[in-house]
């Protein structure tokens, strides 16, 4: 088994640690990547208002979740947790008892590698792990690193691969942090590490949560959930502009809603609760056990009291689960959006999606009435939310014709 080592202090995670990351797994043939951030890194004092262990610890795993390799990208937490400061020697001696038969590699960049004769024990490190270094250009990296290479190689027996990342826009950690001070940055973050930056105040960076831009409101909704739900909710807010567009309702709300319609998917049960007590949302009994029907309310909430979405938006994602009667355009749209957006896939979608275009109020009825089907296949409860949205359609004349 080969087991890639990526420690530092991530501070913060940028594309440039991701593009690092994936080149170690492919090249190397890695069947595990740990990442792991280190509490006080030995060769530096962290600088000023670097965020906590915590928090750094948080935007890795964002990182290793948009990574998209679970069975392969573990983030661990041992150097935090650990007493002191963070030797690269204790973390290797710990990893080669738990992993006796596994081959380690301990992966690092430019500086890194250029100062490893300098570390603390780096004979144990280079006993105990392989060395692949990162660089940028592939012609610099093989003649930059060609001299400290043959001298480890020497000195400790050491095994080296050096790799160039080629393509990769250049950004240190130090300039990085300034950006963000600035209000700038974002280009070289993963949405969701910028979101959670943003929504946390992290490195300065005083964002308006109120008043954000698309790609800010994007990256802080993107932060909250994970990164498998990303595509859901980048369709669901281009169809919601598509309907609002079709059906003449105010565009810049209907995109909003969908880029934080789910904001609040991944909360537990607990959280999502607490959430309702803060905010004064009134749940029935049903809505009490079923975590899936309280995301559109705490989502609601989330829109409007964090960023500062109107009562539009506001009731548009409170609804988008259960639908209700007498919905406004605006309501319906979030609701088929979420329904019909391009990652979908069930029987009858292709129905479901003509209708939307074609007959809203219709589409809407489809929509409730597949939604009650499936619950009753299913031996579920349906909301009776629910059901009162087919008998207001119903009851003002809607009814689904053939076409
Ligand atoms: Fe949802
Ligand atoms: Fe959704």
């Amino acid at each position: 088994m080969k087991i890639g080592i990526y420690g530092g202090t991530f501070n913060p995670p940028h594309l440039g640690h991701m593009a690092a990351a994936r080149t170690a797994v492919e090249k190397l043939g890695l069947d595990k990547l740990l990442l792991i951030p280190a509490a006080i890194p030995p060769h530096k004092e962290l600088p000023q208002g670097t965020p906590p262990g915590a928090e750094r610890l948080a935007m890795v795993e964002k990182m290793a979740d948009a990574m998209g390799l679970p069975q392969v990208v573990e983030v661990s937490s041992m150097e935090l947790e650990r007493e002191g400061k963070s030797y690269t020697s204790d973390t290797l001696a710990v990893l080669h008892d738990r992993y006796p038969e596994a081959e380690l590699w301990l992966l690092m960049g430019t500086d890194m590698f250029l100062s490893l004769h300098q570390w603390h024990e780096p004979e144990k490190i280079l006993k105990l792990a392989s060395v692949c270094a990162f660089g940028r250009a592939a012609e610099d990296t093989a003649a930059q690193f060609a001299p400290q290479r043959e001298y480890l190689e020497r000195t400790y027996g050491a095994k080296v691969e050096v790799m160039a990342l080629e393509g990769l826009v250049e950004v240190s950690s130090t300039q990085l942090r300034e950006a963000l001070a600035r209000g700038e940055g974002g280009e070289y973050l993963l949405p969701a590490v910028y979101g959670h930056i943003l929504m946390h105040g992290l490195y300065g960076a005083h964002a308006d949560l109120k008043h954000l831009d698309l790609p800010e409101l994007r990256a802080c909704s993107y932060s909250m959930v994970r990164q498998k739900r990303v595509p859901h909710i980048r369709g669901t807010e281009e169809e919601a502009v598509r309907l609002a567009k079709r059906w003449e309702a105010d565009e810049t709300m209907a995109r909003r809603a969908g880029i934080l319609h789910d904001c609040t998917k991944y909360l537990e049960l607990e959280d999502q609760l607490a959430l309702c007590r803060q905010y004064g949302v009134e749940l029935d009994e049903l809505e009490q056990k079923a975590v899936k029907l309280l995301h559109s309310k705490t989502g609601a909430c989330i829109a409007r009291a964090v960023f500062g979405e109107p009562d539009e938006v506001y009731s548009a994602i409170f609804w988008h689960t259960t639908a209700k009667e007498d919905m406004t355009t605006l309501e319906k749209i979030l609701y088929l959006a979420d329904y019909i957006e391009p990652n979908r896939d069930f029987d009858g979608v292709e129905r479901l999606r003509e209708l939307a275009y074609r007959d809203l109020d219709q589409a809407l009825l489809l929509g409730v009435e597949t939604t009650i089907q499936e619950m009753e296949e299913r031996k579920l409860p349906i909301h009776r939310k629910t059901l009162m949205a087919r008998d207001w359609l119903l009851s003002h004349g809607v009814r689904l014709t053939e076409g």
